[in-house]
């Protein structure tokens, strides 16, 4: 019997897929449209300037759920980014062609480099760089200088003890940004990378304005690219002094001893400058975007009360695996990044043999849309619903490929050692009004977010 049950079996899964298939590409063109009406009304009718709007997260979604739908890969022959070499801008926005994207590094190269140069005045930081022995000599050395036995060593433990602290003498209220993120990332900063004899007021304000010049400016802003400058100028400074004084001093087991151990035993990318560098790029990538995802974080745990409470139980068995689980998937709702940026090395075809494909031209400058590649529903069940099962693959947080983030782990360690102490109050709620939500200051960054607990 079975050699009659098994082709049957198989040609009723076929035609089931075929109509599972169907009903599902209905459905995500309604949802587009839905999206595109709601989207319209929003833009015409809602609050906040076009600005505002654009940066909104539901604005965000929505755009995407349409693009998806109809439009999956958008290629304009207009330059609309203006701050780098382009020939026209792309939007890949289905999950499949965002890794087809972003794993490409010598297809779709990195564009940071003439930011870069401007920040270090004339050299790069190697998220800049392409895939060359240049790179792989300054992220092998940083690995080591800054390696990943210092998570469970120093990293938690100092976040923990900082955190802990100040959730402890808070009153039952705080500014997440103000009073707690920031401060103990600065804090970090001075403790693991060395950063001594300076402000935390100032590293937080020189980080802030060069991550806004190089990831929100596209169009080399004066008002941006002027105070970006600056900073760094500034910063170099006081690098270079610090460097100098650390060469006069007694040897420290932090990142900047090791990267002095290494320049002393002749490792390649560790000259004076280089170390520099390196440090102006990484405190800069490590200062912001941590307050940055919890706010972010928090403000997702805080709209979706059952996602809250399984944190809160996570937090309160002392289980960090778990939640880390929570927070991972309330990032994916409001990522810190929802584009990645590249440029085409040369004219490449997109999800060929789809009827997706598309030709993104060399020159192009692409945003690879991570948000919209987590809500994909041909790559990923459920999207909307909130799920910590979900394989590692469906998340596209701290990027892919080549430059996929060197800080991922050590942002895996903070936040949950930050989102504990505040999970385990009783009642932990938004404050009353306006400032119980997310407030932007220095551009784009969650400046202010009170809460409050019993
Ligand atoms: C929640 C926090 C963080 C998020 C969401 C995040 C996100 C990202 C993303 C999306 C990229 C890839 C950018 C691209 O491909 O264009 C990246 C790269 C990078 N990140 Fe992070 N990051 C975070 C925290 C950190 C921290 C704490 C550090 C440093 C300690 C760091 C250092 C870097 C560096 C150096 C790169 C460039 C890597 C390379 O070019 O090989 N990041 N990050």
């Amino acid at each position: 019997m079975e050699f009659v049950i098994a082709p049957l079996r198989s040609v009723f899964s076929c035609i089931y897929n075929i109509f599972r298939n169907i009903f599902k590409a209905i459905y995500v063109w309604c949802y587009g449209l839905w999206n595109l009406l709601w989207l319209i009304k929003e833009l015409l009718f809602g609050k906040g300037t076009l600005a505002d709007k654009a940066a909104s997260v539901g604005v965000q979604h929505a755009g995407m759920m349409f693009l998806r739908a109809f439009l999956p890969t958008i290629v304009l022959r207009k330059k609309l980014i203006t701050a780098y070499e382009n020939t026209g801008t792309a939007v890949v926005t289905a999950a499949e062609d965002v890794w087809e994207v972003v794993n490409q590094d010598e297809v779709f190269l990195t564009a940071y480099a003439p930011k870069m140069a401007v920040l270090t005045n004339g050299s790069n930081f190697f998220l800049g760089m392409q895939n060359t022995p240049r790179y792989t000599n300054n992220v092998s050395d940083l690995r080591l200088a800054a390696n990943r036995d210092d998570i469970p060593r120093v990293i938690t433990p100092t976040v923990s003890r900082e955190a802990g602290q100040i959730v402890a003498g808070a009153g039952g209220e705080l500014d997440l940004p103000q009073q707690l993120t920031l401060p103990v990332m600065a804090q970090l900063a001075e403790e693991y990378f060395g950063t001594t004899g300076l402000s935390k007021e100032t590293l937080i304000q020189w980080t802030h304005a060069i991550f806004r010049y190089i990831f929100f400016d596209f169009s080399e802003e004066p008002a941006v690219k002027d105070p970006a400058a600056q900073a760094a100028k500034e910063m170099r400074d006081y690098l270079d002094q610090l460097i100098a004084d650390r060469k006069a001093g007694p040897e420290k087991d932090d990142v900047l001893g090791r990267c002095l151990k290494l320049q002393a035993a002749g490792m390649p990318a560790m000259g004076d400058e280089n170390i520099r560098d390196n440090f102006l790029g990484m405190l800069t990538a490590m200062v912001p975007t941590i307050p940055n995802a919890a706010a972010k974080i928090l403000d997702v745990f805080l709209d979706k009360p059952e996602a809250l409470a399984g944190a809160r139980a996570a937090a309160l068995a002392d289980d960090d695996e778990l939640l880390l689980k929570y927070i991972i998937e309330a990032f994916r709702f409001n990522p810190m990044n929802p584009v990645i940026f590249r440029i085409a090395a040369r004219d490449y075809v997109v999800a060929e043999g789809t009827l997706r494909q598309r030709t993104i031209p060399k020159g192009t400058f692409v945003f690879a849309a991570n948000l919209s590649a987590m809500f994909d529903p041909w790559a990923v069940s459920s999207p909307q619903k909130f799920d910590i099962t979900r394989p590692p693959e469906d998340y596209i947080l701290w990027g892919l490929g080549l430059h996929r983030c060197f800080g991922e782990y050590i942002s895996h360690a903070a936040l949950p050692a930050f989102f504990k102490p505040l999970l385990q109050q009783e009642n932990l709620r938004r404050a009353p009004g306006a400032a119980g939500h997310i407030e932007t200051g220095q551009g784009p960054f969650p400046w202010h977010f009170h809460i409050e607990w019993d």
